[in-house]
Parts: structure tokens; C-alpha cells; sequence
């Protein structure tokens, strides 16, 4: 038996990096999939190769900054498939020209930050949770990140919408556990998403991959394989949980490349 046979998911974002890899792996292991993006041609051409791979997928223009394209998008996953039994919560961003330090940060990127990465999150769950009640449960899947645990020089309202949805996660694991719907986030470090590696020059790739504990940076099918994971039922007494997949980057004291090369010197 495949791994998601008979579930139905709404991924958003899915277009590109971590959620064209979910899409495409919880396809392959039996999931009828609905890929949402703003980006309708990418969501469609993914969908496409879904199909003709033998999987089963659709696709529909989101926006994940307003209430009524989320709705739109849960309800046209009912109307194609049936119900949804697991919804990948995925769209965020952040601009580093005005997700600044809390000085100088733009308060209207601050808005906008915090409606995308946060709000959409709670939107998609609350338009999802009564379909996956009637569905007799649900996962519900939040891409959160390293940075919702950290400080950083830059992208305070990214940081912070990103700890937020930690936080929500575990509220919406404890309000509907009962219902038979778990809901957990995963936080990425760094993943070599297309995003990702069109934003970074190679001196900031070096600087992550020096305090990796692994000697590799992260991919999309990285998170992808977490995200299978818990939309699975082998994740099944897991809720409310944040799984970090950052390549071991925050786990030592950050001095620790420094006294290595130290101990190495002497
Ligand atoms: N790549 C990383 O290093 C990294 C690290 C930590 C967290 N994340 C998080 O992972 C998630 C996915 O990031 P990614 O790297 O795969 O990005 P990506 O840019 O490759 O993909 C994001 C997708 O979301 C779509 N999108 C953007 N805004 C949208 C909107 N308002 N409505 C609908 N669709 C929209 C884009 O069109 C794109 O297809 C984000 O929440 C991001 O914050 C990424």
C-alpha cells in the first residue's frame, strides 16, 4: 500500500521549491493532490506532470494574502476530490530590501509579512477543519522556519511571523486533537530552493555550509520527505510538534568552528 493511498491534499505554493517537491512525492504515494499558487501557469505545467506520471493532480490560482482565494482553493479541493484530508500550509516570504531590523523595518511590509506567512496559515486551517471533521480527521502541515528560533541582523517580521505559526500550530493540535486532526509545522534552514539559490551569491552559501554539522546545504526534497511523513498515518500520535530539518546548523554552540580551527592550529 502506498504511503498516502486514498488521501486528498491542498498544497500551497506548490508551484515551485518545497511544495512542487511535496506535491510530487505525496502524489507518488497515492495522493490526489491540488497544487495552489499564485503562479497559475508553474501550478498547472506541475500538475500536468503529475498526470502524466500516473499520479492524479489539479491545479488553482491562490493567493495567499486573501481570505476569499483560500476559501476558493479548499473548496474547489472538496468539489474536485471529494473532501481534504491534508492540507500543506507552505506559502511564505519575506524582502530583504524592507523586512529590516526593528528600527528600520517597513511597517507596511510588516502587515503584509504577517498576513501572508501568518495569517494564510490560520485561514487554510480554518476553511479545511470542518471538511477533514466531516472526513472523520486530518493533518494539517505549517511550513515554519529556523528563523521563527532565532535572532538575525534582518527580517524581524519574518522571524516573527514564522515563531507565530510555531505557536499556532500547537493551538491548532490542541483544539481539534479530538476530531482526529493532528497539525504540525516543519522549519527549514536553508534549502537550495529555486528561491534560494537565485537570492544568495556563493560567499553567503559558504558561511551556511561552515556552520552545518553536515557537510551538504538542504534540498526541497528534504522537506518534501518530512512533509510525506506527517501527512502519512506512520506519523500518527505526532501533533503539535515542530520538526526542524536544518542540516544539524543550530544544534552546537555557535563557537564551535572557531575552537575546532583553534584546537586544529595547535
Ligand atoms: N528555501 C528556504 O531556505 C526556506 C527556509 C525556511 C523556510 N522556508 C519556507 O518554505 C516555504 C516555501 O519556500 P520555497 O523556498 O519553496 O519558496 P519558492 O519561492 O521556491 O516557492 C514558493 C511558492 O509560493 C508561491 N507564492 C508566493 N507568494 C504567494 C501568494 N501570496 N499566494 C500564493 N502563492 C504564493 C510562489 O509563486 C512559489 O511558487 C515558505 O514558507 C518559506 O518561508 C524556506
Amino acid at each position: 500500500m502506498k504511503r498516502v493511498h486514498g488521501k486528498v491534499a491542498l498544497i500551497t505554493g506548490g508551484a515551485s521549491g518545497i511544495g512542487l517537491s511535496t506535491a510530487s512525492l505525496l502524489a507518488k504515494e497515492g495522493a490526489k493532490v491540488v497544487i495552489a499558487d499564485f503562479n497559475t501557469a508553474g501550478a498547472k505545467e506541475a500538475a500536468a506532470k503529475i498526470n502524466e506520471e500516473g499520479g492524479e493532480a489539479s491545479s488553482i490560482f491562490l493567493d495567499a494574502s486573501k481570505e476569499d482565494s483560500i476559501k476558493e482553493a479548499v473548496d474547489f479541493t472538496v468539489k474536485q476530490y471529494g473532501t481534504i484530508t491534508v492540507l500543506f500550509n507552505n506559502v511564505g516570504l519575506t524582502n530583504l530590501q524592507k523586512d529590516l531590523d526593528v528600527v528600520n523595518i517597513d511597517l507596511d511590509e510588516w502587515d503584509r509579512l504577517m498576513n501572508v506567512n501568518l495569517k494564510s496559515v490560520l485561514l487554510g486551517a480554518r476553511f479545511a477543519i470542518p471538511h477533514m471533521i466531516k472526513a472523520g480527521g486530518g493533518s494539517i502541515i505549517n511550513t515554519a522556519s529556523m528563523s521563527g528560533f532565532t535572532g538575525d541582523v534582518i527580517r524581524s517580521a519574518y522571524g516573527a511571523s514564522k515563531a507565530a505559526v510555531v505557536n499556532l500550530t500547537k493551538y491548532t493540535a490542541a483544539q481539534y486533537g479530538k476530531d482526529n486532526i493532528r497539525c504540525n509545522a516543519i522549519a527549514p534552514g536553508l534549502i537550495l530552493t529555486p528561491a534560494a539559490k537565485n537570492n544568495l551569491t556563493p560567499e553567503v552559501l559558504s558561511i551556511f555550509e561552515k556552520y552545518n554539522a553536515l557537510p551538504y546545504h538542504g534540498e526541497a526534497d528534504d522537506i518534501g520527505y518530512t512533509a510525506l511523513f506527517l501527512a502519512s498515518d506512520e506519523s500518527k500520535f505526532i501533533t503539535g510538534q515542530t520538526i526542524q530539518v536544518e542540516g544539524g546548523h543550530y544544534i552546537a554552540n555557535p563557537t564551535v568552528p572557531d575552537f575546532k580551527a583553534f584546537s586544529e592550529q595547535a
